[in-house]
C-alpha cells in the first residue's frame, strides 16, 4: 500500500484561542475542533494530515522549510503575519510546495492593513470568508491540484 500524501496545515498567532476569540468573527469552534474537522476530510480525501499552530513567526519558517520535498501540500493560515511577514512569504518561495492560504474571516472586509497578504504571492489560491469549512476547501484544491499533477 502506499503512503498517502502529507498535507501540513499550519496555524500562526492567536488561532490557539479560537473558540473564545471574537467569536462575532471567527466563530466559537476552537482549533481542536478545525482539526477533527481536516483530519476526517483528509481521510475522505486519500490525504495524511499534520496540524500545527504557533504564535511565533520563526516556527512557522521552520515548520515550511521542514514541508519541502516532504509534504505534497501546505494549507496556511498566517493569521496577523499574512499582512506583515516577508520571512514566511520567502519560506513558502523557496519550499515549493502548492500552498493554499485560508482565512476563517473575509480579510477584504475588515481593515485596511488586513487587505494585503503576503502568503498569497506564493499561494496557489486564497480562501477567505468561509469559517471553518474554509480548510475544508483547501483540503480538496490540494487533493484536486495532487490528482492532476500525478496523472501527468
Ligand atoms: C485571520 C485574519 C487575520 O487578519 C487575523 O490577524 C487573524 C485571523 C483569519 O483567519 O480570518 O489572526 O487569519
Amino acid at each position: 500500500m502506499t503512503a498517502s500524501p502529507i498535507i501540513s496545515i499550519l496555524n500562526g498567532p492567536n488561532l490557539n484561542l479560537l473558540g473564545s476569540r471574537q467569536p462575532e468573527l471567527y466563530g466559537r469552534e476552537t482549533l481542536a475542533d478545525i482539526e477533527v474537522l481536516c483530519r476526517a476530510h483528509s481521510v475522505r480525501l486519500s490525504l495524511d494530515v499534520e496540524f500545527r499552530q504557533s504564535n511565533h513567526e520563526g516556527d512557522l519558517v521552520t515548520w515550511i522549510q521542514e514541508a519541502r520535498g516532504r509534504a505534497a501540500g501546505i494549507v496556511i493560515n498566517a493569521g496577523a503575519y499574512t499582512h506583515t511577514s516577508v520571512a514566511i512569504l520567502d519560506a513558502l518561495l523557496a519550499a515549493d510546495v502548492p500552498t493554499v492560504e485560508v482565512h476563517l474571516s473575509n480579510i477584504h472586509q475588515r481593515d485596511s492593513f488586513r487587505h494585503h497578504s503576503y502568503v498569497a504571492k506564493a499561494a496557489k489560491g486564497m480562501i477567505c470568508g468561509f469559517g471553518s469549512h474554509g480548510y475544508v476547501l483547501a483540503l480538496e484544491a490540494l487533493a484536486r491540484l495532487i490528482k492532476g499533477s500525478s496523472q501527468t
